[in-house]
C-alpha cells in the first residue's frame, strides 16, 4: 500500500495533516525519521523558531536521498527553504487567521484552483529569499512567498494550513499532492476490517485474550472486532463508582448484544473511594486511580486464569503522544490509560486499533453495528468523574456531580447540539455560596459546565452555546440536585485552559 510520512515538528495541525490524507484515500502516518518506505513525505509546521539551534531540521541529504516529493507546510515551508539556502525572517507583523492569498493556479499543486483563494494562514518568521531553481507561486499582502515550488526536485512549501477547514480548497491541495506523487488509493475502512480480522484469528489462534471495557468507544470496537473474530477473550470491566450514570449497565447490555458471554463486571466503588480519601492533588488522584484499576484487573485476571495476550483499546494518537511524551510537548497530565498494565502483566500485546484515527474507530464501530448513539458519545476520561470534582473526591459529591451530568447530556441531546460538540460536562467546584430558594437561605456547592469544540482535543475552543440552553441545564440542575445553588459557564479556550479541569 502506498503511504506518505507525514513529519512531526510539534505543530498543532500535524495528526490533522494524516488525517486528511487518509480521507483522500491514501495511508499515511506521524514519522520522526525518514525511512524509504514512504511514497512523499509532509513536513508540518511547528512551535520552534528556524533561526534557533534547537529548532528541528532536515538535513539537506534528506532531500537527495528520498528522491520523492516533499510538501512542507508552514514550519515545514520555512525549514525547506533554509535548508537550500534561501532567507527566512521575522515578518513586519504577525499573520494569522483567514487571508486571500494568490496562487499561480498553473502549478500542478493549485490545479483547479482560483487565482484568489481564502487561506488560513498562523505565523511570525516568513521565507524573504528563495534558493535558487525555487519559483514563488503564492503570495498575500504580508507574505511575498506564500507558496514556492521546485519542479525538478518536487519541492513544494505552503505558508498556509491547507489541512485547515477555513483554507476553503486545501483539500484540493493535498489531492493534488498526492497526484504529484502518483498514489494509489488504496486506504478502505471496510477492506480493514477483513484484513483485520484475519491478522487477529491468525496472531491470536486459539489463545486466550484479558481486556478491560471502560464502556468508551474505543474499548468498546477493540472488543467487537475480537468478538467478530471470534477470538477467546474475556472482557473485565471495572465499576470505579466515578462513572456516569447507568454506564455500567449501558457496557452489559452492549455486550449482550454483541453476543459475548465473557463480560465480568467488578464492583469496586467502595475501594476507590477508599483510596481516594483526603486526596486533592490532581496528578495524585490519576495515579491512584490508574494503579488501582490495574490491581483490580490484575486480580481478576488470576481469579479467570491463564491468558496468552491482553487486549486494549488504544488508538492512533494515543500511541504517537504517548512515544513522544516530551520531544516538543511537556507533559500536561498523566493519561493513565495506555502503559502500565503490559509491563507487569508479562501478556502479549494486541492492540487492534493501534492504526486509527478516533472518526475511524467510529466508523469501524458502525460497521460491526454497535448503536450509532453510543459510539458517537463524547469522550470521557478514563479517572472519571473524580477529575471534574476539583479537591476531594467524595460519593456525596460524585453523586451530586453524577446527576448533574445527566441532565446536561440530555438537555444538549434534546437540542440537538450533542454532534457539533466535541465535549459538554459539568465539574463540581467544592467551594459553597450562598442562594436563596423558596424563601430561604442556601448555602450549597458551584457546578461549572464546560462545552468545548475541537477537532483533536489538542486545542479546543469554548462553545458559544445559546442563553436559553444555558439556562435551561441551570434551571433544571438547580431544581432537580440537591446540593447546587449556582451554575457558572466556562469561556476558555484551550490553550491556555485544558478540556479536562484536572
Ligand atoms: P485535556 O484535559 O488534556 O484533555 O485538554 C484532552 C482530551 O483528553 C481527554 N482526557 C483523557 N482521556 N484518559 C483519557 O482517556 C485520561 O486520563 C484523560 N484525561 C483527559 C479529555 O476528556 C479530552 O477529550
Amino acid at each position: 500500500m502506498d503511504k506518505i510520512g507525514v513529519f512531526d515538528f510539534g505543530g498543532q495541525y500535524c495528526h490533522l495533516i494524516a488525517r486528511r490524507i487518509r480521507d483522500l484515500g491514501v495511508y499515511a502516518e506521524i514519522i520522526y525519521e525518514p525511512s524509504q518506505e514512504y511514497k512523499g513525505f509532509i513536513l508540518s509546521g511547528g512551535p520552534g523558531n528556524i533561526s534557533e539551534e534547537e529548532a528541528p531540521q532536515l538535513p539537506e541529504e534528506f532531500f537527495n536521498e528520498v528522491e520523492v516529493p516533499v510538501l512542507g507546510i508552514c514550519y515545514g515551508h520555512q525549514m525547506i527553504a533554509q535548508t537550500f539556502g534561501g532567507k527566512v525572517e521575522r515578518g513586519r507583523e504577525r499573520e494569522y487567521g483567514k487571508k486571500t492569498a494568490i496562487l499561480e493556479n498553473s502549478s500542478s499543486l493549485f490545479k483547479g484552483l482560483n487565482k484568489e483563494e481564502q487561506v488560513w494562514m498562523s505565523h511570525y518568521d516568513q521565507v524573504t529569499i528563495l534558493p535558487d531553481d525555487f519559483d514563488v507561486i503564492g503570495s498575500t499582502d504580508i507574505c511575498g512567498i506564500a507558496a514556492y515550488q521546485n519542479i525538478h526536485k518536487n519541492i513544494f512549501g505552503v505558508q498556509f494550513h491547507p489541512e485547515v477547514i477555513h483554507t476553503i480548497n486545501g483539500t484540493k491541495i493535498l489531492k493534488n499532492f498526492l497526484d504529484i506523487i502518483g498514489c494509489k488509493r488504496e486506504w478502505k475502512l471496510s477492506q480493514w476490517v477483513e484484513k483485520k480480522i484475519h491478522e487477529l484469528q491468525t496472531e491470536i489462534g486459539s489463545n486466550r485474550v484479558i481486556m478491560a471495557v471502560s464502556g468508551g468507544v474505543d474499548s468498546t470496537v477493540a472488543a467487537a472486532l475480537l468478538t467478530k473474530a471470534k477470538i477467546n477473550a474475556h472482557f473485565i470491566h471495572v465499576d470505579t463508582g466515578l462513572m456516569r450514570l447507568n454506564e455500567s449497565e449501558e457496557v452489559a447490555k452492549i455486550f449482550e448484544d454483541l453476543g459475548t458471554e465473557n463480560l465480568h463486571i467488578v464492583d469496586a466503588k467502595k475501594r476507590f473511594f477508599k483510596r481516594l480519601e483526603d486526596i486533592s492533588d490532581p496528578e495524585l488522584k490519576r495515579k491512584i486511580i490508574g494503579n488501582l484499576f490495574i490491581d483490580i484487573f490484575e486480580e481478576e485476571s488470576d481469579r479467570l486464569d491463564n491468558f496468552d495476550f491482553l487486549g486494549q483499546g488504544t488508538i492512533y494518537p494515543d500511541r504517537i503522544e504517548s512515544a513522544q511524551p516530551s520531544k516538543h510537548a511537556s507533559v500536561i497530565k498523566t493519561h493513565h490509560n495506555v502503559g502500565g498494565l503490559p509491563e507487569r502483566m508479562k501478556l502479549k500485546l494486541i492492540e487492534p486499533l493501534n492504526e486509527l484515527y478516533k472518526d475511524e474507530v467510529r466508523k469501524i464501530g458502525e460497521m460491526l453495528g454497535l448503536p450509532k448513539r453510543y459510539i458517537d458519545r463524547h469522550p470521557f476520561p478514563g479517572p472519571a468523574l473524580a477529575i471534574r470534582i476539583l479537591g476531594i473526591v467524595t460519593e456525596e459529591r460524585v453523586d451530586i456531580l453524577r446527576k448533574a451530568d445527566a441532565i446536561v447530556t440530555q438537555i444538549i441531546e434534546n437540542n440537538g447540539i450533542y454532534d457539533s460538540l466535541w465535549q459538554v460536562f459539568p465539574a463540581l467546584i467544592p467551594v459553597k455560596s450562598v442562594g436563596v430558594m423558596g424563601d430561604k437561605r442556601t448555602y450549597e456547592y458551584i457546578l461549572t459546565i464546560r462545552a468545548v469544540e475541537s477537532v483533536d482535543a489538542m486545542t479546543a475552543d469554548w462553545a458559544r452555546l445559546d442563553y436559553d440552553v444555558l439556562e435551561e441545564i441551570s434551571t433544571k440542575i438547580i431544581n432537580k440536585v440537591n446540593g447546587v445553588n449556582r451554575v457558572l459557564y466556562d469561556i476558555t479556550s484551550k490553550p491556555p485552559g485544558t478540556i479536562e479541569y484536572e
